[in-house]
């Protein structure tokens, strides 16, 4: 396995869209989901898109939301490829979101507070899944990457941006 360079914001290829994986059982596709959860690993993210290492494939992983909540240390990744999402309900919700290509930054996002997901696994195996919270907000996100969109386009108002620092000084302690 090894370690993938991560394109930083300002980078074009953030903002193109993936293409679909044709060939999911492609040697290669499991060996990049490997070197991505091995990143994402290296790098404490939770969730990583295939454009954030230059590859432009429908490929996100992220880890496991119930290991998170149960404080429970075992790092648990899932792979989804070519995932569609929709919306169960309009219902929305504000959070600060990172990114691994914009380090040490934070913005104030909306996303819709349960989506459904549905895609393949790096065995090709459909998983779908109805799911809210964090684990919501990261798929939307990482599905936005897929999209060529970078969360700073979703900012609920231009000035929620900024460094972590200032953030949790000026922003979240008022909260
Ligand atoms: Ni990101």
């Amino acid at each position: 396995m090894s370690i993938l360079k991560i394109a930083k914001f300002g980078h074009p290829t953030l903002h193109n869209k993936a293409s679909l994986v044709e060939n999911i059982a492609e040697p290669s596709i499991k060996k990049l989901i490997h070197d991505m959860s091995e990143t994402m690993i290296d790098a404490r993210g939770i969730g990583l898109a295939a454009p954030q290492v230059h590859v432009n494939k429908q490929i996100m992983i992220f880890r496991s939301f119930e290991a998170i909540e149960e404080k429970n240390d075992a790092i648990n990744i899932t792979a989804l490829i070519n995932p569609k999402i929709k919306e169960i309900s309009n219902e929305t919700e504000n959070d600060w979101e990172a990114c691994l290509s914009l380090p040490g930054m934070q913005g104030l996002v909306k996303r819709f507070s349960k989506i459904q997901y549905e895609g393949f696994d790096m065995n090709g195996k459909v998983i779908k899944k109805e799911v809210e919270g964090i684990h919501a907000r990261v798929v939307q996100h990482e599905y936005d990457h897929l999209m060529g969109i970078v969360y700073t386009e979703r900012l609920v108002n231009d000035k929620a941006f900024g460094f972590s620092e200032e953030i949790e000084e000026y922003w979240k302690k008022n909260e």
